[in-house]
């Protein structure tokens, strides 16, 4: 495989030759062999003068072709030509009728794209390049065609027979078969195309929309699973009146449906009318779901609701813009979880999976723009960076915009490209054209990669009264693109006084500004200030990039116990801890004994006695210390293990300096009430929580009581989980005993569902004290299984992301397992394998211990004969 053969560029971008204006498909679902016959209704596009027709040509994968017809004319073998994924036929005319007939084995299919099968329930997932592996076909998202689709299958195996749009037509054939035709009248790519065929239940309700419409609600599952779909529903019908209320959006088609299903590449798919979603996010009760499984299933659904305009209505013309769909959604459903739920938890959850992966990926071998100029599989470009990168881009143009306009914006780009495929560009116009702003220097954002830095130096003058704020940006370079312009960069700031009082920045008296840093240095000036402030610097994260000022430890404290600015108390808890951390890795790293500063107590007690007002959710976010991924991303030459032992040093030390306030807290939130997943009590479970994490850190066997009792005498899951976590952490002889047993016992109680066997398989997994001989058991488990991805993400994610401890094993047989694991996924499913490989794809950063073995599984990867591009993008990437 060679590299730049399979490149695709954004600037290569033309409009196909031929428009397909109408789609009629007809599935012809049997055990063996599914028949597709498509009927394709194909325009010439008249963009440039031509003199002679253009072939035709349209992609394909896997399929075997039964016959093609023109109008009426069946066609012999040397009237078209199929070759690598293509079939080419030379028309006659401007416009005609094309029918094509495949037939697919979706039994067999384990890459879980296309049409497919899970527990005997057939599906599809076209995006992005699925749609080729049903029929041949334009398979890009600027060809939009009106679809009608019918399912013919056994009544009794797949009494539900669905697709997009409405019902239009069914009836009971006489073999035991029956059939239902479904018509979309809205125009739509093929690639949010879906049907579902099986033997379903249906939890439903209806929803009146702003123009008195009624929406018929269905959310469909395996039998076994009709019980918990209830939260899902009251979520959509939530989401459904905040894209009314916020956004002006009402629902357009008179049914909306959702189908669980338990083998599922991602989390969710907005296919038009007939959302698909991975039953781990859609489906739960309180003895099945976590709180935040239920505040990533609200999410979800509202993400995928949401696209229903943003990304269907108005969907993307090239795969480049991804972005442009999936920024401004994120951005959507992260504005709906504020409202719904504590905001300023939400933003620092939201800043804390950014940071995490977002900020990593910048610094890795796969770093690339909100918008990419290239790509080899655009599977690998579903990332952080155009998800939740996209989504900051968009936020900041909101805050630039202010409400009103920044509405009116999305109004006018919905209204001025309704029914078409648009770019990144045609969003940033309309904000221009409501506000008169030029967003030229900006748009930057879109095409420069990496995560810009602001190094911030204050110098205060004492005999001006004077403050100065020196800000420099620079952003470090990534893989093709060394030098980068300057951003536009929204700083909001204040300052904090000497009586701890913030002081007015602006004429107008006002504690608080935002300046739009536009050049690569810039000088603000802040007169009449008595004493020297300490500045409050990117309240709520107003950029995605990295704030540098040195702060002092005591400044630090300040900005924790009197900023006015819930998010920045904690960004300043999270940098107090980064420096407190990294200076005991650096003990451990030159073999000094830890010193742990005292300070740290200190505050925590004082934060835990004062009577502060702050709510539980917002406490237990300012007690966690920062993710290892996040301690780990600025140091250089990492050494995995040293900075675990840190982290741990640290958390070890406050369980015991502060053990009467941890009892104290847990007893006091710790009672036994009716559940319910609303966002006041999910805050006390959620400190109560935390408090137990800190007292199973101190290993004593009074504390390993306390996680057995609340595992076994809670009345939810995420007490259950959260108790049985304790005695999976602790490493007192006692617990080892208990977890045996208690384990075996979920086993049991667990064992005929699926999503409550991934819990299982991953506290399990992630467990340091867990080696790679009880990894190899599980995966021989019989819930186990290679092609579920829930599965795979459950036991093999866990174990090599969170379990860093055993991942990294110095005798690298961690590695040894993922070469072995990904050679083995790959066959099957090659999206899988790749999701898999991003551990090993930083291995620059790591300390040479590590380096070798995770570069050598890298070189033994790309040796092997036939693996998938996929995986051959970023391993290719990841050695150069
Ligand atoms: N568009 C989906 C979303 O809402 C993403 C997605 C779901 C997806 N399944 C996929 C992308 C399969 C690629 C392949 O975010
Ligand atoms: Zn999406």
């Amino acid at each position: 495989m060679d590299a730049t053969s399979k490149m695709i560029y954004l600037k290569d971008y033309q409009q196909p030759a031929y428009w397909i204006k109408k789609t009629d498909l007809v599935f012809d679902l049997n055990q063996k062999h599914t028949q597709v016959t498509s009927t394709l209704h194909i325009v010439l596009n008249e963009f440039k003068p031509i003199t002679t027709l253009p072939v035709l040509i349209l992609d394909g994968k896997d399929l075997i072709l039964k016959s093609v017809r023109i109008n009426h004319e069946i066609l012999s073998d040397t009237e078209y030509e199929e070759i690598a994924d293509k079939l080419k036929i030379q028309p006659t005319e401007k416009q005609f009728y094309i029918t094509i007939v495949t037939e697919l084995a979706p039994h067999e299919n384990t890459t879980l794209e296309g049409l497919y099968q899970s527990n005997g329930i057939y599906c599809t997932q076209c995006e992005a390049e699925g749609f080729r592996r049903i029929t041949y076909y334009l398979d890009r998202p600027d060809v939009m065609a009106v679809f009608t689709t019918t399912l013919i299958a056994n009544q009794t195996q797949y009494p539900i027979l669905l697709s997009n749009g409405n019902l239009v037509d069914s009836a009971t054939l006489p073999d035991g078969r029956h059939t239902a035709t479904w018509e979309d009248p809205f125009p739509k790519p093929s690639y949010l195309f879906a049907i579902v065929a099986g033997n379903l239940m249906c939890h439903e309700d209806a929803f009146i929309t702003k123009s008195k419409r009624t929406v018929l609600l269905k959310i469909f599952t395996e039998p076994a699973y009709i019980k918990e779909c209830d939260y899902a529903m009251d979520a959509l019908k939530r989401a459904m009146q905040w894209d009314e209320e916020k956004y002006g959006r009402e629902y357009d088609l008179d049914i909306f449906m959702i189908v669980a299903i338990d083998a599922f590449n991602m989390g969710a798919m907005e296919n038009k009318g007939l959302n698909i979603f991975n039953a781990s996010c859609i489906l739960g009760d309180s003895n099945t779901a976590t709180d935040s499984v239920f505040q990533r299933i609200e999410s979800i659904v509202g993400h995928e609701y949401f696209h229903n305009w943003s990304g269907n209505r108005v969907t993307c013309r090239d795969w480049f813009q991804l972005s442009l769909k999936e920024g401004f959604t994120v951005f959507r459903d992260q504005s709906f979880s504020a409202d719904m739920n504590a905001s300023t938890v939400q933003r620092i959850q939201d800043v804390n999976q950014l940071r995490t992966v977002q900020f990593l990926e910048d610094l890795g071998p796969m770093a690339h723009p909100v918008r990419p100029e290239k790509f080899i599989e655009i599977s690998n470009f579903y990332t952080s960076t155009i998800y939740e990168k996209g989504a900051e881009v968009i936020r900041m143009l909101s805050h630039i915009l202010g409400p009103d306009l920044f509405r009116k914006g999305c109004d006018l780009y919905f209204d001025r490209h309704d029914g078409e495929a648009v770019t990144c560009d045609d969003f940033v116009a309309a904000l221009e054209s409501v506000s008169q702003l030029d967003l030229i220097q900006f748009k930057r954002w879109y095409w420069q990669a990496g995560t810009p830095v602001v190094q911030g130096i204050g110098e205060y003058d004492k005999s001006e009264a004077v403050y100065r704020l020196h800000l420099k940006q620079y952003c470090p370079p990534t893989p093709g693109q060394i030098d980068k312009l300057p951003f536009v960069i929204p700083i909001k700031l204040g300052l904090l006084g000497a009586d701890n009082q913030l002081l007015p920045v602006t004429e107008s008296g006002e504690t608080e500004t935002v300046v739009l840093m536009k050049k690569s240095q810039h000088v603000l000036i802040f007169e009449n200030i008595s004493s020297k402030p300490i500045p409050s610097l990117m309240r709520d994260f107003s950029a995605p990039i990295t704030m540098r000022f040195s702060y002092t430890r005591a400044e630090l404290i300040s900005l924790i116990q009197y900023d006015t600015n819930e998010f920045n108390r904690w960004e300043s808890m999270q940098r107090l801890l980064v420096s407190i951390i990294h200076e005991i890795y650096e003990h451990i790293q030159s073999n000094q004994t830890i010193q742990i500063d005292a300070q740290l107590e200190v505050l925590f007690r004082a934060l835990l006695t004062q009577d502060n007002h702050l709510n539980w959710a917002f406490l237990s976010e300012l007690f966690a210390l920062p993710t290892f991924t996040y301690l780990g991303s600025n140091l250089p030459a990492l050494h995995i293990h040293h900075l675990y032992a840190a982290r741990k040093a640290v958390k070890q030390h406050l369980a015991t300096t502060l053990v009467d306030i941890w009892y104290e807290k847990y007893q006091l939130l710790n009672k036994i009430t009716p559940y319910y997943p609303i966002a006041e009590d999910i805050g006390e479970r959620s400190f109560k929580n935390t408090c137990l994490s800190y007292i199973m850190a101190l290993q004593s066997e009074e504390s390993v009581q306390l996680a057995k009792q609340q595992c076994v005498h809670s009345n939810n899951l995420t007490d259950t989980l959260a108790g049985l976590n304790g005695l999976i952490q602790s490493e007192h002889p006692t617990a080892s005993v208990m977890r045996q047993s208690m384990l075996c016992e979920l086993n049991t109680q667990w064992s005929n569902q699926s999503n409550l066997m991934n819990y299982w398989f991953s506290v399990q997994a992630s467990d340091e004290k867990t080696a790679l001989k009880h990894i190899l058991e599980l995966m021989k488990h019989d819930a186990f299984s290679l092609t579920n991805p829930n599965k795979v993400r459950s036991v093999i994610g866990s174990f090599c992301r969170t379990n860093v401890v055993q991942f990294h094993a110095l005798d690298r047989s961690g590695y040894a397992f993922l070469l072995d694991t990904i050679l083995k996924l790959d066959s099957i499913n090659p999206r899988m394998s790749a999701a898999l490989l991003s551990p090993l794809t930083q291995w620059k950063r790591y300390d040479a211990l590590y380096q070798v073995g995770m570069k050598n599984v890298l070189e033994q990867i790309l040796a092997e004969k036939n693996i998938s591009v996929d995986v051959f993008e970023i391993i290719s990437k990841s050695l150069s």
